[in-house]
């Protein structure tokens, strides 16, 4: 799928699944199984190198874990990129080094550096100013047209008002941003909710992208019937790989073997069919002809 295409989803009725990835693999999973996009979560990818969602990771390391992504599957790929990595110029930097690596979109955050989870405590925001001249930064970057930046508030994560949320988002739209995302970690999706109810007086042509994850109760036809464009799934993909994993390594444990796990994990021939081992064992070439695909 070439750039371009998730502005083309997001101007279809249906809500635009994004899904939190920190691998190669796991992006191959989510379009295997058929959802719309991919998510480069700072989380997962951090978590799966074992350090904290902390602004630990450096811009090069995120940039290789989404550009590993990119080369696996043709979704539309956004990447969460925390909040730029630095001031404007390195903003500028970022979307040209994201751009050349064929990532379809940004997502810059509201936060100081160094950020934190929004799960987590001890997050303070930049000025809505400073933050909308490092949006207006990231679209003098751009290259490519179809290249989006999208600009994402945390004011409910900290405890600002509805209307310090609109007014930020207001001024990234007015800075050029292509999309909202607004954060929030309530367990249903009220703050979502109004937000979207302002927003379409505001303006109504800029899509919401929201994250459900403390609302994870919110049905996707519900969150798009109240104004959000796109859902994120930030971060259950890799809840699940450690679940998953974390149960195998018991079993081991407690049964000296792994015989009863074997049922309940992938078979080698999955990862042959995902990774495309089994063309090449067929005789095939690993990428297939175009008349195959
Ligand atoms: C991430 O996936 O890294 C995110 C989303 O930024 S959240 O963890 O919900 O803050
Ligand atoms: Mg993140």
């Amino acid at each position: 799928m070439t750039a371009g295409s998730l502005r083309t989803a997001l101007t279809g009725d249906g809500l635009v699944r994004l899904v939190g990835v920190h691998d190669g693999l796991s992006a191959l999973l989510v379009e295997k199984c058929g959802l719309e996009g991919i998510w480069v979560s700072g989380l997962a990818v951090s978590a799966a190198q074992g350090v904290a969602d902390a602004g630990l990771l450096t811009m090069t390391e995120f940039l290789a874990a989404a550009t590993q992504i990119r080369m696996s599957c043709s979704l539309p790929v956004v990447a969460d990129v925390d909040s730029g990595f630095g001031d404007v110029n390195v903003v500028q930097r970022m979307v040209r080094l994201y751009e050349q690596h064929g990532i379809d979109a940004v997502c810059i955050e509201d936060k100081q550096f160094p950020k934190r989870n929004s799960f987590s405590s001890g997050n303070r925001l930049e000025s809505p100013e400073a933050f909308a001249e490092k949006i207006a930064a990231a679209k003098a970057a751009q290259r490519d047209a179809e290249f989006m930046v999208i600009a994402r508030h945390e004011s409910f994560i900290v405890g600002e008002s509805l209307d310090q949320a609109l007014g930020r988002a207001e001024l990234s739209v007015a800075a050029g941003a292509d999309a909202i995302l607004i954060h929030s970690k309530k367990s249903c999706a009220g703050e979502i909710e109004a937000f979207c109810r302002e927003w379409r007086t505001m303006d109504g042509s800029v899509p919401v992208f929201a994250v459900p994850t403390t609302f994870h109760s919110a049905e996707g036809a519900d969150l798009r019937k109240i104004g959000v464009s796109a859902a994120i799934y930030a971060n259950q993909l890799i809840r699940a790989s450690v679940s998953a994993a974390r149960q195998m390594l018991e079993c081991l444990v407690e049964n000296d073997s792994l015989s009863e796990a074997e049922d309940r994990i992938a078979g080698v021939d999955e990862l042959f069919e995902l990774t495309g081992m089994s063309r090449i064992a067929a005789g095939g070439l690993w990428i297939p002809p175009r008349t195959e695909l």
